[in-house]
């Protein structure tokens, strides 16, 4: 799981490789490196500096070559071998002239390496991408030119990979190739680019290019060719990108986890956008399956991870209660290893902001393998699960950077809910008055998000008075629960923080024996039908010495007097309310972790895709 980004044909190759790495810090940030060709001769820098790895580089370059015009970037979270600079790409072969960037795993790399080594190869690092470089210059020596080399290396490796190489004994070519790890082509007058993602290199690139799997291709200043690893002929196709480079940058806040936050009433509402037809029906233009086969669902299984089976767990209800539909929500890193039961019937919800998800995908695969109709939901247009997928419902969050998911969660919960709706409409389990009624209730969301938006310094003087706990525990009942779930997650993730999230219920199954002074417990009290229940968990960790906050609504007035801070939010349709509940619980994890100086864009041990198992 890292970031590559590749450049041929420009007169400025450093700084936009550097520039694109910053963009690309998301994917992985613990080292990086550059290497630059021209002129026969190859020139490298590579840092492992934490989570400044990328700003240690571009000190690094300082001495580096002005004019050679080929360039190579990778910003690397560690899979094999410790990040340390000699680990990070891009790798040399031996001469030094073969240079390699890799995000994937070359899985056979353990037996490629000894047949190397056996054959005289030196190498410098631990990982399991060196072997390609290796692989490329054998066949270098063999007269093959270089994306030939690499098809027929590629043939030699089993695993997962967007990688790319140059020659600077031929630097106005570089040559990359995909299978599962994200891929891009981009390309300007006069200059060609790679990356693993469209930010990277949007600043740069007038049109953009998805590379799917088993294809190669080869840049040169003048464009691109492409083929299939098998050889056969291939067309790339073009990406609609609307982005601006505004969007894929701070735009002026402090992180971009501040800017995603604020940006949630916009993300709720464009996911809203052009969903209902002239005649009231819910609508989805990406959806590509048709009315008869979402009436005959007989079973909803949600496959997910994160963050995004926080809003799988959301649509458990949301489906159930509105269609009438059995509903499975399964952790999506266990479903495709427990022999899971697809009967005739079962539709398959792939949740996931990237799409790219590899726990995601390899369940949403065995899914169909299983003969199960899948349907993606995702925020990256184009993304792996899209296009495997039957069919897709895109939010609509636009590009979330922060490591720390917040406008993609309530997209997600929107798009699912929309979806739980149309299920609805066409089962014919709502009739026509409440699904005109519950959709009122989505379209308000963004303003009920809006308003708890405002009283952010609230929310933040609450937090400045428990910078001292190390211990949380977030509890709710019904759709509470899965706030809860969010709620912590948010927290740990950010902060550090030992934080957990429970069914209010499970309380007294064993947490309640963690209970003591210097605990704090965060219930969210906002559905009136819950709330008599989830004060008595409240009065019964407060009995053991905890400090209680309390998520509670507007026109609530008996939870102030049990907790001992409140965290107002606007009141709504407790359905629709998760959207608009999470909104302090990410303020709150928000402050205490800048509180307590950790970098919310960038946690420790994490990257904001997971493309590794
Ligand atoms: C969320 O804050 C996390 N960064 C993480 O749990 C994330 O939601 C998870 O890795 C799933 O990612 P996806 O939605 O891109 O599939």
């Amino acid at each position: 799981m890292c970031g590559i980004i590749g450049v041929v044909g420009s007169s400025d190759t450093l700084k936009i490789l550097l520039e694109g790495l910053s963009r690309l810090e998301y994917r992985g940030y613990d080292s990086a490196g550059v290497a630059l060709a021209g002129a026969g001769e190859t020139w490298r820098a590579r840092t492992a500096d934490g989570t400044e790895s990328v700003a240690a580089l571009v000190e690094a370059c300082r001495e580096a070559p002005a004019h050679y015009r080929a360039g190579l970037g990778h910003t690397r979270w560690a899979t094999h071998g410790a990040p340390e600079a000699v680990n990070a790409h891009p790798h040399f072969d031996c001469s030094g002239t073969v240079a390699l960037i890799h995000n994937g795993i070359i899985e056979n790399h353990r037996e490629l390496r000894e047949e190397l080594e056996s054959r005289g190869h030196q190498f410098t690092s631990v990982t399991d991408s060196e072997v390609v470089a290796h692989l490329v210059e054998e066949l270098r020596h063999e007269s093959y030119e270089l994306a030939e080399a690499l098809r027929r290396a590629l043939e030699r490796v089993r695993g997962a990979f967007a990688i790319a190489v140059m020659d600077a004994t031929e630097p106005d070519v570089i040559v990359a190739a995909r299978r599962i790890s994200p891929l891009v082509v981009g390309t300007a007058p006069g200059v060609t680019y790679l990356a693993s993602d469209v930010p990277a290199i949007l600043d740069r690139a007038t049109h953009f290019y998805a590379v799917d799997d088993d294809e190669i291709v080869r840049l040169s200043p003048e464009g691109f060719s492409a083929r299939g690893l098998d050889g056969s002929p291939v067309r790339l196709r073009q990406l609609a990108i609307d982005w601006d480079l505004e969007t894929a940058e701070k735009s002026g806040y402090d992180d971009f986890m501040t800017k995603e936050i604020e940006e949630q009433p916009q993300a709720v509402a464009q996911t809203l956008l052009d969903r209902r037809d002239g005649e009231g029906r819910i609508v989805f233009d990406e959806l590509r399956i048709s009315d008869e086969e979402l009436r005959d669902v007989r079973r909803v299984v949600l496959v997910a991870a994160g963050t995004s089976l926080h809003a799988a767990h959301v649509a458990k209800y949301a489906i159930e209660r509105w269609a009438r539909v059995s509903v499975d929500v399964d952790i999506a890193s266990e479903y495709r290893y427990r022999d899971p039961v697809v009967e005739i019937g079962t539709l398959v919800i792939g949740v996931s902001q990237s799409g790219e998800t590899i726990d995601t995908i390899q369940a949403m695969r065995e899914a169909q393998r299983r003969g199960a109709r899948v349907v993606a939901v995702t925020n990256i247009v184009d993304s792996s699960i899209a296009r495997e997928a039957d069919a897709v419902v895109y939010t609509r969050a636009g590009l979330e950077v922060s490591v720390a998911s917040t406008k993609a969660y309530v997209a997600q919960v929107c798009a699912l809910e929309l979806f739980a709706l149309r299920l609805a409409q066409i089962r014919g389990t709502l009739d026509a008055p409440e699904i005109e009624r519950v959709w009122g209730e989505l379209l308000v969301v963004p303003e009920r998000i809006a308003t708890a938006l405002a009283r952010r310094d609230s929310y933040a003087s609450v937090a400045a008075q428990l910078l001292d706990a190390t211990t949380y525990f977030y509890l709710g009942r019904h759709l509470g629960f899965t706030t809860a779930l969010e709620g912590a997650l948010k927290l740990k993730e950010i902060s550090y923080l030992h934080a957990e999230g429970y069914a209010g219920g499970e309380l007294k199954h064993g947490p309640l024996a963690l209970i003591e002074p210097g605990v704090v417990v965060v219930a969210i009290t906002t559905d009136p039908a819950m709330r008599e229940k989830i004060l008595s968990n409240v009065a019964e960790v407060k009995a053991r010495g905890a400090s209680v906050v309390a998520v509670a609504s507007d026109d609530d007035e008996t939870t102030e007097a049990v907790a001992d801070f409140v965290l107002r939010v606007p009141s709504g349709d407790p359905m629709t309310s998760p959207m608009v509940d999470i909104v302090p619980l990410q303020l709150l994890a928000y402050s205490l972790a800048r509180g307590m100086g950790r970098n919310v864009d960038r946690p420790r041990n994490l990257a904001k895709t997971v493309t590794v198992e």
